[in-house]
């Protein structure tokens, strides 16, 4: 794991955009799973600024909540939509959105599981870290080779996720790929910023690996690059 330390998140996420712009204009990128959340929106807008020629990228929606109207804006899909493949041109029906539709939720990430296998398992990945160390909606108790599936979420992600949707909505569950596909990525790059990540990104980088943590199944990953802000970095060792 290679570790980024700024002194803000302004500045770790310029570092973060420069580092996955090179590796968008990798001919072999081909797949790329990214994560929703409020975290990784500035990166996904400097790269836009970038105006880079992405059109062969295809784009995967790592998590989804489950029991929102597909319309809601704020669903993981519709929030990557606008700030991935319509702000970096990317053809829509290179767009491989989730279902938010409790009925619907889990075939749907499974089928996208499948999709991203024929192409090879993932190229890139870009992930947020959950307060307590979940990567997408993989919660503890996640083991390293989980498959897509629908989960009941901690009380602290549906507090999480009543904030985000202004208490509106507080799905108690959620769609995510499994971390077999998230640690099949050939790149990965991990953001967090904030006091409130600082417990979990401790643990994922100095922790035993653990389904306790489940980010901390990253440690064995060959290609994870972790940006980090001074408040998120607080705890760690060194
Ligand atoms: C959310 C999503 C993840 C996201 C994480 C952090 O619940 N399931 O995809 O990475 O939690 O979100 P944020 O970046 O808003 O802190």
């Amino acid at each position: 794991m290679k570790i980024e330390v700024s002194e803000s998140p302004p500045l770790a996420n310029a570092a973060a955009a420069a580092d996955l712009a090179r590796s968008l204009l990798s001919p072999e990128a081909r797949s790329l799973v990214v994560a929703g959340g409020n975290t990784p929106l500035e990166l996904y807008r400097l790269i836009a600024g970038r105006s880079l020629s992405l059109g062969r990228l295809h784009i995967f929606v790592l998590d989804e909540y489950a029991g929102v109207p597909l319309e809601d804006p704020r669903t993981c899909t519709n929030l990557l939509r606008r700030t991935v493949q319509e702000a970096w041109k990317i053809p829509p029906e290179h767009f491989h959105p989730l279902s938010s539709l409790e009925k619907e939720a889990l075939a749907s990430v499974r089928d996208e599981e499948r999709r991203i296998a024929a192409l090879g398992g993932p190229d890139l990945a870009v992930l947020g870290i959950g307060p307590n160390g979940h990567l997408g909606f993989n919660e503890p108790g996640s083991p390293a080779d989980s498959a897509a599936r629908l989960v009941d979420l901690e009380p602290s992600s549906v507090e999480a996720n009543r904030r985000w949707f202004g208490g509106e909505h507080a799905p108690a569950r959620g769609a995510t790929l499994g971390l077999k596909t998230i640690l099949a990525a050939k790149h990965i790059l991990l953001l967090a910023y904030g006091s409130s990540k600082a417990e979990a990104v401790k643990k994922m980088v100095d922790g035993p690996r653990s389904e306790r943590c489940p980010a901390s199944w990253l440690q064995g990953h060959p290609e994870v690059k972790v940006f980090l802000d001074r408040a998120a970095a607080a705890r760690l060792q060194g």
